[in-house]
């Protein structure tokens, strides 16, 4: 068992700890900004979702619901349906006609269907209540996505280190322009992913247990052990989890995240925090070369396979996926400059880790 009374973060890199917290703090959503989001989810599911389709429910997910949010992160919303005779079919017929219903009610809308689960983009100009306007998912029977969100808000119960990362790594890489799948990098959700890899499996003594490994896997009793196919356990009894040994700053463990990631073997590893130890090759997952492989609705999903992340539960799917060449080019080259710059441990330095690109 750990000690019951820890002692403080050690704070070699104090200046730098500082320095991530004054990034992060202006980006903590409101409880006002939480609260109007929470009111647009009634009125998408009340007004407009069950009035279309009674048996059907809106859940959030994503950093809403993860404690990964920023102020102005967009609302990711599933929409499930478990009637055995929905008015809609789900995924076929439902999502048009929402998107038609969307459109009277003034969003900008935007269907993707040939995307994994069909999603419905919404944009919300400015309004008095969201200056800065406001984006929306909206993704059909996406269940995976519930449960890797409930993975992740559990990982960031265990450990308050690992929400100040994420939300500082998110803004990083957001101003140094490494995050966005749509333009061959990252998304945020693969961002956290390296960051729950190192601090389960590198940093030493390790900060967070690997919670789909420890305690023999006797479920609860009503607990739900597969979705679609894929093992969904984890251990969610967070009264037993001692805290962690590992008693450094965020600072410090900043800078050994950004320095791990500058020498990573991108060309022959999978990061996957599933694994004991963190890591396979991906000669091991078949993961060398481009794929198309067929997805659940037989739609063609491109896996690039230039930075392989394996999602925790769907052990088939690249989180990565849309890493281009170069876009790896790129994140490797902004890992390194973050790694140097961080290890001068000097403000006048390390404050250009941020700078617009
Ligand atoms: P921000 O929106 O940037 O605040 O972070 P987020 O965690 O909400 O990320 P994002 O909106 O990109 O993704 C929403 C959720 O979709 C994630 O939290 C995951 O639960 C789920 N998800 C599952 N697989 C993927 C994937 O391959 N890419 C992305 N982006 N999301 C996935
Ligand atoms: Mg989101």
């Amino acid at each position: 068992a750990g000690p019951t009374n820890p002692q403080p973060y050690q704070d070699a890199y104090s200046g730098f700890t500082e320095y991530v917290l004054s990034i992060n703090r202006p980006q903590y959503p409101s409880a006002n900004e939480m609260y109007l989001k929470e009111q647009l989810r009634s009125l998408i599911d009340v007004e407009i979702v069950q009035r279309i389709q009674p048996s059907a429910r809106v859940i959030p997910f994503g950093s809403l619901v993860n404690g990964f949010a920023t102020a102005n992160s967009d609302l990711d919303l599933c929409i499930l349906d478990d009637s055995p005779n929905p008015r809609y079919k789900i995924k076929t017929e439902l999502p048009e006609v929402l998107a038609a219903e969307f459109e009277r009610y003034g969003f900008e809308v935007k269907l993707l269907t040939k995307t994994r689960i069909p999603i419905i983009k919404l944009v919300q100009g400015p309004t008095a209540q969201f200056p800065l306007g406001l984006a929306m998912d909206i993704g059909f029977e996406n269940r995976l996505a519930l449960h890797n969100t409930r993975l992740l808000a559990t990982y960031s119960r265990i450990d308050s280190r690992l929400r100040e990362m994420v939300l500082f790594v998110k803004h990083w890489a957001k101003v140094r322009g490494i995050n966005s799948s749509y333009h061959g990098t990252l998304s945020s959700y693969g961002y956290v992913l390296t960051i729950l890899h190192f601090l389960i499996n590198v940093a030493s003594p390790s900060c967070l247990p690997n919670l789909q490994h420890i305690g023999a896997q006797v479920p609860v009793p009503f607990e739900e052990l597969e979705c679609e196919g894929y093992n969904i356990w984890f251990f969610k009894d967070l009264t037993n989890i001692p805290p962690s040994l590992n008693r450094r700053s965020i600072g410090e463990l900043m800078a050994e995240y950004f320095s791990y990631y500058a020498q990573f073997d991108f060309r022959n590893m999978v990061i996957s925090i599933r694994t004991p130890g963190g890591l396979l090759t991906k000669t091991s997952k078949g993961w060398t070369q481009a794929l198309d492989r067929v997805g659940p609705e037989d739609q063609k999903v491109r896996s690039r396979n230039f930075l392989c992340i394996e999602d925790p539960f769907e052990i088939t799917h690249n989180v990565g996926r849309t890493v281009g060449k170069n876009g790896l080019y790129d994140i490797r080259g902004e890992y390194m400059r973050a790694s140097k710059l961080t290890r001068a441990r000097d403000p006048r330095v390390f404050r250009a880790l941020c700078e617009q690109r």
